[in-house]
C-alpha cells in the first residue's frame, strides 16, 4: 500500500523538455495559516484534524457552476464496462461459461458496479457458412446463440459477439466479409448488443470494410430496434474510427505481463485528444485476476484503464474469481474516474524514468483524479502539484480511491510513497483557475487540460523543441506548438470576448505534416481550417468568444496518421475583460 503526506512547498513549473505545466507557477510558497500545524517549506502529516482548518489567502474557490454538464446520448456516453471470453478461455469458451460467467459476476456485485456486457470473443462460430450463406454456430454453443442471449439479458446484462472484417476471423472460424447484413441482421434477431469486430484474414481496404459492417449494424438496427454497439478491433487507430465505431483498439494484444500494460498505456496516451463520449481509445481488455501479475500490478492496470477512460473489459476466469480480484474490479471510487461523464481521457503531466503523474479532469467544478505510478523497483515519493491539474493553488481536498478514505487537505502539492509497481490514485477537489484578464497570449496563460500525441505541448516554441514557431517562412514569437492529435482545453470564466492565432503546419512538418485545426467553446464550433498541409500560408482565426466558459483547441492529423503532423497555434491570444 501506499502512504501520503501533505507538502506545502515550492514548486517547479518546468517538466518534460521545457514544457510547462498550470497555474500559479513562479507563485511564492503559500503562508500555511497559524494553527495549522504546518508552515511554508514543511513537510506535515495529512488526515488530521488540524489539516482541516487550514485556509488559503488565495480568496475563495473559484466554482464553475454548470456542472455536471449533462451526459451525452448515444450508444457509449461513458466507456463500455464488461467482461470477454477470450483471455481466460480463448477458444474453449462454452455456452455454459458464458452464462456460469453472468451468474458469478451477479453475485460478486460486478453487475451492480456497472459492468454491463458480457463478451463472446472468438471461437463461436464454424468455419463454414450453410448453403444460404448463414453463419454456422459451434458446438461449444450447442444451442446457439439466442438461448444464450436470453440468458444474460435475464441477468440484467447485454450479450456481445465477435466477427471479423475478413474471410476468417483470427482463429479461423467465417469471417464476415461480404456478409456483412446477412450477419448484422443475424445477430440482432439473436439479441445481440455488441459486436467486436477484428483485422485478420483481410484483404479489402479497412475503412471499407468496417464502415460496410458500421452501415449494416444501423440497418439492422432500424429493422429490429435493436442498438448494436459497435468495437473496432484493427489494431491500430484511424481518425475515421470517429464516427465508425464506439470504440476502436489503439494497441497489439495485450498479455498479463506488467511490460505489456505498460506498452499499451504508452501507445494509448498520446491519442487522448479523439477520445470523447461515443468514442473511446481502448487499449484492450484487461488482464486483471489472470493469476499472472501481482496484486499491486493489477491495481496500476486497473487504474491506468480507468485514467484514460479505457473501456473496462474485464477478461479473467469469473469462476475462480479471487477476493483481491473482485475488489480492484468492484472499485467504485475508480470505476467513477472511468466512467466520469466529462469523457476526458486523462495525460500525464510528468513521465521520469521510473515514475508517473497522471491527471483527469472530472464533471465537477475543480474536480481532478490523478495516478501516481511507481514503474521502477524501489519505493517513491510521488508529487503531484495542484499547478499541473489545472487547478488554481488554493485549499484543495484529497481522497485516496484505493484506501477509501479522506487522505487531507493542500494548497500545493500531494505526496505519496508508493510501492514499485503500484500507484496511488486520488481525487482532488480545489479551486478552478481564475479567468483570464485583458488581452494575454495563451501561451502565458495556464491550461486546464493540455494533450498532444507527442505527450507535451510547447509554448512559444515548436513542439518539443526550442526553435521558433514557423508557418511557411513567416515566424512567430508566441503561439502553442502541438504534434497533432492533440486537444487543450482554456478556462474563460465568461470573461472574454475573442480569441485569434494564426494556424497552420510548422516547418518541420513540410514534409507530410498534414493538419486540421478546429476551435470550440462550450460545445460550439467556431472554426475549422478544413485540411492543411506543410506548403499551406497560415489561417487567421479571429472568432467571437463572449460569453463563454471553455475553449477547445483541437489539432487532428488530418486522417492520414501522424507523420510529421507539428502544428502551430500562433500568437494565439485572448481579449478578456480587464481585471479588478
Ligand atoms: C485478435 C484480437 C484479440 C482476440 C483474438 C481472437 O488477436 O486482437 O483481442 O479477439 O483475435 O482470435
Amino acid at each position: 500500500m501506499t502512504s501520503q503526506k501533505t507538502h506545502f512547498v515550492l514548486f517547479s513549473c518546468f517538466t518534460m523538455a521545457g514544457a510547462y505545466f498550470g497555474a500559479g507557477c513562479g507563485s511564492s510558497t503559500l503562508e500555511a495559516p497559524a494553527g495549522s500545524g504546518g508552515s511554508a517549506g514543511e513537510v506535515i502529516d495529512a488526515g488530521g484534524e488540524s489539516d482541516a482548518q487550514q485556509v488559503d489567502d488565495a480568496g475563495p474557490p473559484i466554482v464553475d457552476d454548470d456542472f455536471p454538464l449533462p451526459l451525452t446520448g448515444g450508444l457509449a456516453p461513458t466507456p463500455p464496462m464488461g467482461w470477454n471470453s477470450w483471455n481466460a478461455y480463448h477458444c474453449s469458451v462454452t455456452a455454459a461459461l458464458v452464462m456460469r460467467t453472468a451468474d458469478v459476476m451477479v453475485a460478486a456485485g460486478l453487475a451492480e458496479a456497472g459492468y454491463q456486457y458480457i463478451n463472446i470473443d472468438d471461437c463461436w462460430a464454424q468455419t463454414d457458412r450453410a448453403a444460404d450463406g448463414s453463419i454456422q454456430v459451434a458446438p461449444n454453443f450447442p444451442n446457439g446463440i439466442k438461448p444464450v442471449a436470453d440468458y444474460v439479458h435475464s441477468k440484467g446484462f447485454k450479450l456481445g459477439i465477435y466477427s471479423d472484417r475478413g474471410t476468417q476471423t483470427c482463429g479461423g472460424r467465417a469471417g464476415s466479409q461480404d456478409h456483412e447484413e446477412q450477419d448484422a441482421q443475424t445477430y440482432a434477431s439473436w439479441g445481440v448488443d455488441y459486436l467486436k469486430y477484428d483485422n485478420c484474414s483481410a484483404l479489402l481496404d479497412k475503412q471499407t470494410q468496417y464502415q460496410k459492417m458500421r452501415d449494416a449494424l444501423h440497418a439492422a438496427t432500424a429493422a429490429t430496434g435493436r442498438p448494436i454497439v459497435f468495437s473496432i478491433c484493427a489494431w491500430a487507430f484511424d481518425e475515421w474510427d470517429l464516427g465508425t465505431g464506439e470504440l476502436w483498439r489503439t494497441t497489439s494484444d495485450i498479455t498479463p505481463t506488467w511490460a505489456s500494460i505498460l506498452s499499451n498505456a504508452s501507445v494509448n496516451r498520446r491519442l487522448a485528444a479523439y477520445a470523447a463520449p461515443n468514442g473511446w481509445n481502448d487499449p484492450d481488455m484487461l488482464e486483471v485476476g489472470s493469476g499472472a501479475m501481482s496484486t499491486a500490478e493489477d491495481r496500476a492496470h486497473f487504474s491506468l484503464w480507468a485514467m484514460m477512460a479505457a473501456p473496462l473489459i474485464a477478461g479473467n476466469d469469473m469462476t475462480t474469481l479471487s477476493s483481491e480480484t473482485r475488489e480492484i474490479l468492484s472499485n467504485k471510487e475508480v470505476i467513477a474516474v472511468d466512467q466520469d461523464g466529462l469523457g476526458i481521457q486523462g495525460v500525464p503531466v510528468e513521465l521520469t524514468s521510473s515514475t508517473e503523474v497522471w491527471f483527469k479532469p472530472l464533471n465537477e467544478s475543480g474536480a481532478r483524479a490523478v495516478l501516481l505510478l511507481n514503474r521502477g523497483t524501489a519505493a517513491a515519493d510521488i508529487t503531484v502539484h495542484l499547478s499541473e491539474i489545472g487547478l488554481r493553488a488554493s485549499h484543495a481536498s484529497v481522497r485516496d480511491l484505493w484506501a477509501h478514505a479522506d487522505a487531507g487537505f493542500t494548497a500545493d502539492d500531494y505526496t505519496a510513497t508508493v510501492e514499485p509497481h503500484d500507484v496511488a490514485m486520488v481525487k482532488i477537489i480545489g479551486s478552478e483557475l481564475p479567468a483570464p484578464t485583458g488581452s494575454a497570449y495563451l501561451s502565458d496563460l495556464p491550461w486546464i487540460y493540455a494533450a498532444s500525441a507527442s505527450s507535451i505541448v510547447t509554448r512559444d516554441y515548436r513542439n518539443a523543441s526550442t526553435a521558433p514557431i514557423s508557418i511557411n517562412g513567416q515566424t512567430y514569437d508566441k503561439g502553442l506548438g502541438v504534434y497533432a492529435g492533440s486537444m487543450i482545453l482554456y478556462r474563460l470564466g465568461q470573461a472574454c470576448t475573442r480569441f485569434s492565432a494564426d494556424v497552420g503546419v510548422d516547418v518541420q512538418g513540410k514534409s507530410g505534416g498534414s493538419v486540421i485545426f478546429r476551435v470550440l467553446a462550450d460545445g460550439e464550433m467556431l472554426f475549422d481550417s478544413g485540411l492543411v498541409t506543410g506548403g499551406t500560408p497560415p489561417q487567421s482565426i479571429s472568432v467571437d468568444v463572449t460569453g463563454k466558459r471553455r475553449l477547445k483547441l483541437v489539432a487532428t492529423n488530418g486522417g492520414d496518421g501522424s507523420t510529421n503532423d507539428y502544428a502551430d497555434w500562433g500568437n494565439a491570444k485572448l481579449d478578456c475583460a480587464v481585471g479588478p
